[in-house]
């Protein structure tokens, strides 16, 4: 269960500041909730987790079930918020040096979320000699990165080894349009839909996560539980609610003149988890010349590196902390005779303990550097505790965009590098565009 701590962030906040953003943050849950808002046709994913389809978590595992035992990898190609959710999930529920997720289950690759040609051609010499599958990822179904990445995944599956692609590609698209669905249906791939009310970001708990989260062998039944349990907690009008009480607090301390929010993990399974969030908030409070700098950090490692500004840089942050109450594994220090590294002071202590007296020092630390922290603490990094997160971050959020005054469910700045890399690739229907940026460079 998610617990959320503010007293190391509300001694920054004058009280008047903070009794405003509480009221502020009620009125934002209603226009949420009542759908009143900017953006309203796109809150299917407010009650994804109570409204589960047996019948959609059933295809789902049974396509787990076919590939666990004939591919040994499988390539799931998106972007942004067709990309992350299923990243962070992977990343979050797999140990750092296995191949395979649970030794038995397919490796779970990604593509199609960059351009680079170094990745792709990797990508293909890895898979050369290997069996594999496909999850094509992308609600528009015309999105140029994994677009790219299929047409040359799918060359290598079909033409090159010679495989029935509509065994071994599932496409994950809208329900009647785009390009990916054209093909689909030509094809005869099996097809999940992408709800036309959930955006890309907000997506991770429809087939776009839960089919590649299932395919690594995670539970999904226990992810949407989890996720279940917190929309209960979100859906209340009261101090119990965390998203609440988050949103609250870091409009607060946006208008305090705290506006970089630093997430904050001490176990590097969340990296993804931070990615994930930062598209999450970036992408729904960034417009209108508004909005709080979404940025990470992994401790103990990044102390060692952005622990210097952090501590006595500009006074702009704040921090988010998820801390992991319980680690997987259990090691301890031993003692040694000579103490030549000096550490038999820590003999007999446990490394998670050794790392929450890290956590402990480095939140006592940037407090009094003048740094806000924000806590939020998990029990362990499972699939429960992960729904969780996920729906937490994505009520908050909704909330604080409102709050904001902005639209959280659009992205209209994301067409701006798209036009122009159209105009210059010479998209057909941007000549004019073409002629244009070609006077510019
Ligand atoms: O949040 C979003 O809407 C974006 O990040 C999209 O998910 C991303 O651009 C991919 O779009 P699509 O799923 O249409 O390929």
């Amino acid at each position: 269960m998610v617990s959320l701590d503010l007293n190391a962030a509300l001694g920054f906040i004058d009280d008047d500041v903070y009794k405003k953003a509480r009221e502020d943050a009620f009125k934002a849950f209603d226009v949420l909730h009542d759908a009143k808002g900017a953006g309203n046709d796109f809150l299917g994913w407010l009650d994804l987790p109570s409204r589960v389809d047996e019948k959609l978590i059933d295809r789902i595992e049974a396509v787990a079930r076919r590939w666990k035992t004939e591919v040994e990898a499988i390539v799931v190609i998106g972007i942004g918020g067709s990309y992350l959710g299923a990243k962070c999930a992977v990343e979050a529920l797999s140990s750092a040096f296995h191949a395979h997720a649970k030794g038995e289950f397919p490796h779970i690759l990604f593509a199609g979320h960059n351009i680079c040609e170094d990745y792709m051609g990797e990508l293909l010499d890895y898979l050369s000699d290997k069996e594999f599958a496909l999850v094509v990822v992308s609600k528009s179904g015309t999105t140029t990165e994994p677009a790219i990445a299929f047409r040359l995944l799918r060359d290598l599956l079909e033409k090159k080894r010679g495989i029935k692609s509509s065994e071994r590609i599932v496409a994950v698209t809208d329900a009647e349009k785009g390009a990916l669905r054209n093909l689909s249906e030509e094809k005869g791939y099996e097809t999940f839909v992408v709800p036309d009310n959930v955006g890309g970001r907000y997506s991770v708990l429809t087939p776009v996560g839960l089919l590649p989260i299932a395919l690594g062998g995670f539970d999904i039944r226990n992810l949407l539980k989890g996720a279940a349990g917190m929309e209960k907690s979100c859906a209340m009008r009261d101090n119990a609610n965390p998203a609440l009480h988050y949103a609250a607090v870091r409009n607060a301390l946006y208008r305090s003149g705290k506006k970089i929010e630093i997430l904050v993990n001490y176990n590097p399974r969340l990296r993804y988890f931070s990615e994930w969030w930062k598209q999450l908030y970036g992408e729904s409070e960034g417009k209108d010349g508004k909005g709080i700098f979404p940025a990470s950090v992994t401790f103990t490692t990044d102390l060692h590196s952005m622990g210097q500004y952090i501590q006595e840089g500009e006074r702009i942050l704040f921090e988010t902390n998820i801390l992991v109450e319980n680690s997987a594994k259990e090691i301890v220090l031993k003692a040694e005779r000579n103490d030549g590294d000096g550490l038999n002071y820590l003999a007999g202590k446990r490394m998670g303990w050794i790392n929450s007296m890290a956590q402990l020092g480095t939140m006592l630390a940037h407090g009094e550097g003048g740094v806000p922290n924000i806590l939020f603490k998990i029990e362990r990094i499972d699939e429960y505790n992960l729904g969780e997160l996920f729906y937490l971050f994505e009520a908050a959020c909704g909330i604080s965009g409102y709050m904001l005054g902005v639209n959280p469910f659009d992205q209209p700045g994301v067409e701006a590098y798209k036009r122009n890399m159209f105009a210059l690739l010479g998209k057909p229907g941007y000549e004019k565009a073409s002629e244009e940026i070609k006077k510019r460079i």
